[in-house]
């Protein structure tokens, strides 16, 4: 039976995975490596339209809607695959220590409220009760109510099980060397064994490395953006809201740790932590929170994003391979934006008008700008 091939097993391949499978598509998905290791294990889980800074926007829409899908994709999931999410509204703060900075939040919780989305000034004094430890110096804070966070480690194993159970082919350690294609479409992907693998269609969803598999058309323009985590355990609770400065975001975990994230760096293809990276990042951790300076440091990671030159993600078919389509370029917002990836693609895929517009995310907008 002719299949859809899924190239890469984090959160955005699998949820298209899964959706196609739900309806009956017969999926079959490769990962290079071990389900979720990638962006999907080494993102912070922050589930946070305008605590991303997104712009007003197509971005802006598409997450929103992805964070109201949120609810009912993990209740699915947990009662799918039996595993908890530590999916949880943790709110967000976002601080800031200058007028310029008040200013600029102040405007997106502007974009905020025209999306419906509740936001809401309070004052140093006001932060300080909810954040006891928090620097003399802030002037306030945009406080998030609905920002929530995920347990991503978790969220990783979980999609590829739920895919799996919806009656995808999963392999996990099989590199795809090559797309196939025939006659300006694709017919299917060589396996590292040299094994071709027919298919209907193939969606590229590799993160970083989609525009690095092989055969893969240039129009795609996808590069890695570095993130370094830092995992802290403080003696106490630091902080019970997520919360951010214009340099470090702070998520508060149910186990006790804390993550300072992330560095923003264009190394290529450098997945290693450095110590001008963790040094930066608690630099801006203490700025924020002095009395993180006795924490522990527990653990230290880097994961590429995937980013692309307008900062939107390529969603849809190929504008000259027919029946190859992308999933990719979700940068700073992969585990926010799975949901309404996995549906979106559904739709485009089985030739339904989806739900959420597509035309802003298209690939073809790379071949009508050259
Ligand atoms: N979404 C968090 C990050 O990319 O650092």
């Amino acid at each position: 039976m002719s299949e859809t091939v899924v190239v890469g097993g984090g959160a955005v391949g699998c949820a298209v995975a899964r959706a196609l499978a739900l309806e009956g598509v017969v999926v079959h998905l490769f990962e290079e490596g071990r389900p979720g290791r990638k962006a999907t294990w080494a993102g912070a889980g922050m589930l946070s339209p305008l605590g991303e800074a997104l712009d007003e926007g197509p971005l802006l829409d598409l997450a929103l809607r992805s964070l109201r899908m949120y609810p009912q994709f993990v209740q699915a999931l947990e009662e799918e695959t039996g595993l908890r999410l530590g999916y949880r509204a943790s709110g967000k703060v976002l601080v800031g220590f200058d007028e310029g900075e008040e200013s600029a939040l102040r405007t997106r919780a502007a974009w905020g409220r025209r999306h419906g989305f509740g936001t809401e000034w309070i004052s140093a004094g006001e932060l300080r009760t909810r954040i006891p430890g928090i620097s003399e110096k802030v002037r306030g804070g945009l406080l998030i109510p609905e920002d929530h966070q995920v347990e991503n480690r978790t969220l990783g194993p979980a999609l590829w099980s739920a895919a799996e159970r919806a009656g995808a082919t999963m392999e996990m350690e099989r590199t795809v060397s090559e797309l196939v294609c025939e006659s300006g479409r694709v017919v299917g992907v060589r396996l590292d064994d040299g094994i071709l693998r027919h298919a209907e269609r193939v969606v590229v969803a590799a993160g970083a490395w989609s525009g690095r598999v092989p055969g893969v058309p240039v129009s795609v323009p996808v590069r890695p953006v570095r993130g370094q985590i830092v995992a802290l355990r403080p003696d106490a609770c630091a902080t019970p809201l997520m919360a951010a400065s214009s340099k470090v975001y702070l998520v508060p975990r149910e186990d006790g740790r804390l993550l300072v994230g992330a560095t923003m760096e264009e190394v290529g293809f450098d997945e290693r932590v450095t110590a001008e990276g963790v040094l930066g990042m608690l630099q801006g951790a203490l700025e924020l929170l002095p009395s993180l300076g006795t924490a522990a440091i527990e653990e230290v990671w880097a994961g590429l994003r995937p980013a692309t030159p307008d900062g939107l993600p390529v969603l849809g078919p190929d504008p000259e391979v027919n029946d190859l389509f992308y999933a990719t370029g979700h940068f700073r917002n992969g585990i926010l934006l799975a949901p309404v990836t996995g549906n979106l693609l559904r739709d485009l895929i089985l030739g339904r008008t989806p739900s959420t517009p597509a035309r802003p995310f298209l690939p073809d907008r790379f071949r009508e700008r050259t």
